[in-house]
């Protein structure tokens, strides 16, 4: 019988984390903050046939490896089950059939080892991947949210509680490169590509900034910036003119890290907070992590930027969350259920 009701909560627990979000499984294994085990089996190479993914074949791909990947973190770890203290899984958002599998999975571990099962917002996962950067860090801090779903700028104020200042109003950040890198012909996943091509480019074409010029400052619209590329390639083409696709890459990625970027440490000296950390898939990205550090630097905020393995999707992030959640006791039950999207101001 799964009771927790009078589970003790221990000093440096080992959380277990899974993910499934999308298209990486990844089981990661951490002793209070110290990484013990991270292991990530992605079917993106498979996906990348078909340009982008297809739910479908994440799903089975999920299936396939989901207790191979814990079996190699349990190995990597040196740990066997009965040495976990709980675990964590994501549980949203994401992919619903991809989701299922890694909590249909975690329940059954979380009920047969009889310890507590916490599940983890893949968002709350990503901004938790700077408490493994920095394993003293705590609240306050500013942290520059951008993913292949969300962007956003948010006030950690305690462990458990984060305000969003600002954000996107239509696409993501990461949704852009991924579309921009379509219209560019490179291949998926779309941001590295365009990182790449953008390296040997220069930002010389006048692309609309990300940032939204009238209202509060702090709102963002990608959607606007990726129709100006894909309408600069579209009129380009038509009037029989060759373009220099690496300019186009570097002038989007201007476009759309710059105003990110500035707008984040203005939010840290604004709100008088010291620290500013970074998570999710498009924080991966070079230019975002040198122009980022360049300008903590000279604003004298501290940055805490967590390494790229742990900006894109990844279960060391999960188990970080999980960790936080755990020494709160917010423990799930088994009927807990998988969600295709939860809002971003989602507290507990
Ligand atoms: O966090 P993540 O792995 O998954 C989501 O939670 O969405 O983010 C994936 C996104 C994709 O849109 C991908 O193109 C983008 O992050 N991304 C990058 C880079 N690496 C991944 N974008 C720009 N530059 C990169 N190097
Ligand atoms: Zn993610």
């Amino acid at each position: 019988m799964y009771d927790m009701n009078n589970y003790k909560i221990k000093h440096d627990a080992v959380i277990l984390g899974i993910e499934s979000s999308c298209d990486e499984t990844a089981c990661a294994i951490i002793k209070g903050r110290k990484i013990l085990a991270d292991c990530v089996i992605s079917s993106a190479e498979e996906q990348a046939l078909y340009g982008g993914v297809v739910p479908e074949i994440a799903s089975r791909a999920h299936t396939d490896v989901v207790d191979e990947v814990v079996y190699r973190a349990m190995n990597e770890a040196g740990i066997t089950p009965q040495d976990v203290d709980a675990v964590a899984v994501t549980y949203g958002a994401g992919l619903l059939g991809a989701l299922l599998v890694g909590l249909s999975f975690a329940k059954s571990f979380a009920h047969a080892m009889n310890i507590p099962l916490i599940a983890v917002d893949h968002i709350r996962g990503h901004m938790a991947a700077a408490y493994l950067e920095d394993t003293e860090l705590k609240p306050p801090f500013i942290t520059l949210l951008a993913s292949g779903g969300h962007t956003a700028i948010l006030h950690t104020k305690s462990v458990l509680k984060a305000e969003v200042l600002g954000g996107t109003c239509d696409d993501a950040a990461g949704e852009a490169f991924d579309k921009v890198a379509r219209v560019l012909g490179l291949p998926y996943p779309g941001g590295p590509s365009v990182q790449k091509l953008a390296e040997g480019g220069v930002n010389c074409i006048d692309f609309p900034s990300a940032l939204v010029k009238h209202g509060d400052g702090l709102t963002f619209s990608y959607s606007g910036l990726k129709t100006a590329v894909i309408n600069y390639m579209h009129g380009a083409e038509q009037r029989g003119q060759t373009v220099k696709k690496e300019n186009v890459a570097a002038s989007f990625q201007c476009a759309a890290i710059d105003p990110l970027v500035k707008k984040t440490v203005e939010c840290a000296l604004n709100l008088g907070v010291q620290t500013v950390t970074a998570g999710g898939g498009v924080v991966a990205n070079d230019y975002l992590r040198k122009t980022l550090s360049d300008a903590c630097l000279s604003a004298g905020i501290t940055l805490v930027l967590p390494e790229k393995k742990h900006c894109t999707d990844n279960a060391a992030m999960i188990a970080a969350e999980g960790l936080n959640q755990y020494y709160a006791g917010n423990f799930s039950p088994l009927s807990v259920n998988a969600k295709a999207s939860i809002p971003l101001n989602n507290n507990k």
